[in-house]
């Protein structure tokens, strides 16, 4: 059965929180990239990219919402069951979307069903302390959990914005507190997304577990981007922190490539992509 699991076909053993963590305690960086169809998690895992997530930005870019908040728990299902029959050697995640973890056996529930029927390894919810109950009922029943801080989309309609969190002394000061207070409720990762430099540094600082960053600087222990928005699908304006990475590159695989070599060398983030 474990020899299954760790060979599923391939030549490189499947990535999982272990080997999150390994690469956090050794200093590797973890590059990460949204997907959501099987054509594109081929891709992803080919080009070697450590941790996919299906994220509920799907609503934004493949459902063509001006936010995150209609998705739905069926939609991240069906979209984690295309990434999970191609993917190989990526840890995958699935969003827990909008008001699916209000409570913590509706949390369970809906995390039950995103890795029964959609396959997923870890689910990520956005919230701070107010989601510590939840965090501890999840992990109590052993669902890999990634805590999401900073800009948390599905708040967009309280915060008034996407914008920039916790350049308030104070609440950068909440915001490390909070980190540490999920680690301990049971968060195996933390994102963080839209906050200055110095408050990633300080968190990934001040958390043994692996910190993920998009739009966090250069110093959390891996970076994710949504794919269309670094393949320069999406339309429109993209936030600061995003690079084309199709500039140089007839491939998308290539871009893709270019991406992970550049999240593993600390050439991105560079300074045009962070916030002070
Ligand atoms: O939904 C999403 O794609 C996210 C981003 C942080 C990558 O949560």
């Amino acid at each position: 059965m474990y020899t299954q699991l760790e060979q599923r076909g391939m030549l490189e053993p499947p990535v999982n929180v272990a080997t999150l963590r390994k690469m956090k305690a050794e200093g590797e960086k973890i590059a990460c990239l949204t997907a959501y169809d099987a054509s594109f998690a081929l891709l992803v895992d080919a080009a070697g990219a450590d941790l996919v997530l299906v994220g509920d930005s799907l609503g934004m870019v493949i459902q063509g919402y001006d936010t995150t908040v209609p998705v739905t728990v069926s939609d991240i299902i069906y979209h984690t069951k295309c990434v999970k029959r191609l993917l190989r050697r990526a840890f995958l995640v699935a969003d827990m979307p909008f008001m699916s973890y209000t409570n913590p056996q509706q949390a369970l529930e809906n995390a039950v069903m995103l890795m029964q029927e959609g396959g997923a390894m870890m689910i990520k919810l956005e919230g701070g302390d107010g989601q510590l109950e939840i965090v501890e009922h999840l992990a109590r029943h052993d669902i890999p959990v990634c805590a999401h801080l900073g800009l948390k989309p599905q708040s967009v309609h309280k915060i008034g914005g996407f914008r920039v969190q916790g350049r308030d002394p104070k609440l950068a000061q909440q915001m490390i507190d909070s980190s540490k207070r999920l680690q301990n409720a049971g968060a195996d990762i933390l994102l963080l997304e839209c906050i200055p430099n110095e408050l990633g540094a300080a968190v990934t600082k001040s958390l043994e577990v692996p910190v993920i960053g998009i739009g966090a600087g250069p110093s959390v222990d891996g970076q994710i981007l949504v794919l269309y928005d670094m393949l320069d699908i999406t339309k429109g304006k993209t936030p600061k922190f995003v690079r084309n990475f199709m500039l140089g590159h007839d491939a998308p695989i290539d871009a893709v490539r270019s991406y992970i070599a550049a999240v593993k060398d600390c050439s991105y983030p560079a300074p045009e992509h962070c916030f002070s």
